[in-house]
């Protein structure tokens, strides 16, 4: 299925509101406990891909972190975000991941709820090798998708769905596994979607 991804994702966020959407989280929990778990400290850089609206970089930066970075093809996902923010307090990035091509690297790489739109073999290999390039050696990836149980579908998408090897398991190239962990999401409806998450860490260093 071909979509024009800005205008799809614009408009979830511009019609349903960012506190709305179906992955909408009060309080970034799991993201912030996995973060502990890479050991970054509040001058290490982090970026949030495919971050929408999320409230994690309000806590990131609320704990004193200062080199964020928000990567999204919705622009109205990350004004909202940035709006609610410091000016300054985060670097804002309107892109597909899928053509993105980063003048740099990063301590940490966060991404949840995104990979799992990524769903031909040929796009997980662009996003693999994306990531392994983004991430600065002995850095981390902590990225969350759909389980095996989650939904099919999220914003009227097909989704691919993970266990935690499995996810592990797409990077083991370049990363080795730190710590995985399932979740359920409590959606602003009330419905359980449940999550894989793994905390990966890069060869090198
Ligand atoms: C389900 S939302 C999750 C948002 C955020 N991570 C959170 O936890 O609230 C998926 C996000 O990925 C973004 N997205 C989807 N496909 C993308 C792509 N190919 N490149 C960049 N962002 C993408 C959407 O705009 C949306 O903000």
């Amino acid at each position: 299925m071909t979509i024009d991804r800005p205008t799809h994702w614009d408009q979830r966020y511009a019609k349903v509101g960012y506190r709305n959407v179906s992955w909408f989280s009060p309080e970034p929990r799991v993201s912030l406990a996995l973060l502990d778990r890479t050991g970054v400290g509040l001058d290490g850089s982090v970026v949030d891909v495919g971050a929408g609206a999320s409230l994690l970089v309000d806590r990131l930066v609320e704990r004193g972190h200062t080199d964020l970075t928000l990567v999204d093809v919705s622009q109205v996902a990350l004004d909202t975000a940035a709006g609610r923010l410091p000016p300054g307090a985060a670097a804002t990035v309107v892109v597909d991941v899928l053509e993105w091509e980063p003048a740099r690297q990063w301590d940490v790489w966060h991404e949840r709820a995104m990979f799992h739109f990524v769903n031909t073999d040929a796009d997980i290999e662009l996003y693999r090798q994306l990531v392994a390039r983004a991430v600065v050696p002995g850095g981390h990836a902590v990225i969350g998708t759909f389980s095996e149980e989650g939904p099919l579908t999220c914003s009227g998408l097909p989704v691919a769905r993970y266990s935690l090897e499995g996810l592990a398991a797409v990077f083991e190239d370049d990363f080795d596994l730190v710590w995985s962990e399932p979740e359920t999401h409590i959606t602003p409806a009330g419905a359980a979607q449940e999550f894989s998450w793994v905390v990966l860490r890069r060869h090198g260093a």
